[in-house]
């Protein structure tokens, strides 16, 4: 085979995203992947934030529901731009349609245009099928997993199954970067994680660090929730803070467990700092844009300063050649600047996804069961989510 062509499905959390890429063979006997090598051919993405938004923070029901619901027509969706979707000559195989029924017997929304989607158009030309299996919200992971089931029995295509953490930082080689050096440090950091992870190459990982309770995603979302400011709160504490000048409220917030001689970090200390500050204020302040202004700086500062200074630690201590980052939070532009500075002063390579690619995407699941020694082929009668899927490996 001089060509493959593998769809990505993500559903871990409240993104739904289906992508599709193409590589050859003799690509996939490098060491990493390399940008030319492999084309996306498709990366759609199906985001639930505006639903979510009203109750700060992801509803694993709501979002399981919108998975179900949004899934098939991006598979079709993804596969039209790919050029991949051709029309049905052949009919329905009953016999595989039953065995569909019974993996997706709590799925019945997907089944339903599964039926539709199987009766109108062909096995597409793909060679693998990649799905995410954790860590993440179980309803979510499971409505994924079996679709990819489904599919994966009914077109007769090999299943692979993918760390969704391990996504996080190959997502770095879906942009034009320099070969990494290894060993690396890596940082991910999402709203359901937030670890230190050393890399000796793409595959061999160990987690040193990670949070004992809020991921640092969380705990922007959930200060932003006390502000009143909407989901997810990232985006909207990084714009906020954009805005800060000077100091009108002499906001202080804690820098938890950055001297603590570990990896490990605490962000719901932080939030409650926020909650409280929040509640000794009268009203009017609680509203005053100023006051909005300086605690969204305050509590950017805070995440950023730990964060940061406890990778550089952790890299200083590896002698990684090299930081990665990976996640949600990695959008943020501030930490990027941080990070470029350190990396600069201490002479070591930095990268950091493309922000596309930075928070839930499938490119990345794709790629990662193109490249890493992980992802091995299961069969679909046995493939089930971990939502606590660790990384060590
Ligand atoms: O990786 P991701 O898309 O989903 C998972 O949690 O798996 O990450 C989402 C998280 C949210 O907590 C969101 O608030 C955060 O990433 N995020 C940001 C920014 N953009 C998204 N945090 C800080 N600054 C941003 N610019």
């Amino acid at each position: 085979m001089s060509n493959m062509i593998i769809l990505g499905i993500e559903t871990s959390c409240d993104d739904t995203a289906i992508s599709l890429i193409k590589t050859s063979a003799s690509a996939l006997k490098k060491k990493q992947p390399v940008f030319n090598d492999f084309e996306i051919l498709s990366d759609c993405v199906s985001s639930q934030a505006s639903i979510h938004s009203p109750y700060g923070g992801v509803f694993p029901a709501i979002a399981k529901r919108e998975h179900q619901k949004n899934i098939t027509p991006l598979l079709i969706k993804a596969l039209k731009n790919s050029g991949l979707l051709k029309k049905n000559k052949k009919g329905i195989d009953a016999k595989k349609l039953l065995k569909v029924q019974k993996i997706l017997e709590r799925n019945q929304d997907i089944f339903n245009a599964l039926k539709e989607f199987f009766k109108e158009y062909d096995v597409p030309e793909i060679n693998r099928i990649a799905v995410t299996m954790g860590p993440g919200l179980e309803p979510c992971l499971y409505t994924g997993i079996n679709f990819a089931r489904a599919l994966s029995l009914y077109w007769d295509i090999p299943l692979s199954s993918v760390n969704h953490l391990e996504g996080h930082l190959l997502a770095n080689w879906l942009s034009p970067i320099e070969k990494v050096e290894f060993p690396a440090t890596a940082l991910v950091i999402s709203g359901g994680n937030t670890q230190i992870i050393n890399i000796e190459s793409i595959g061999k990982y160990k987690l040193i660090g990670e949070t004992r309770d809020d991921a640092s995603g969380e705990c922007f979302d959930k200060t932003a929730r006390i502000l009143g400011l909407g989901y997810p709160g990232g985006p909207i504490v990084a714009r906020e803070a954009k805005k800060f000048k000077e100091k009108k409220f002499n906001i202080s917030l804690p820098r938890p467990m950055k001297y603590d001689k570990n990896y490990d970090f605490s962000f719901s200390g932080l939030k409650t700092a926020v909650l409280y500050d929040f509640k000794k204020r009268t009203e009017k302040e609680r509203k005053s844009e100023d006051y909005i202004i300086e605690m969204c700086y305050e509590i950017e500062r805070a995440v950023i300063d730990v964060l940061v200074f406890k990778t550089m630690k952790a890299s200083e201590e590896l002698r990684a050649k090299t930081i990665l980052l990976g996640g949600g939070v990695s959008a943020n532009k501030e930490l990027i600047k941080e990070f470029k500075k350190q990396c600069k002063i201490k002479k070591i390579a930095f990268s950091a996804p493309l922000l596309k690619f930075s928070g839930d995407n499938a490119s990345m699941i794709a790629l990662t069961a193109l490249f890493s020694p992980n992802a091995k082929i299961t069969s679909w009668q046995k493939l089930k989510p971990n939502s606590n899927l660790k990384i060590n490996g």
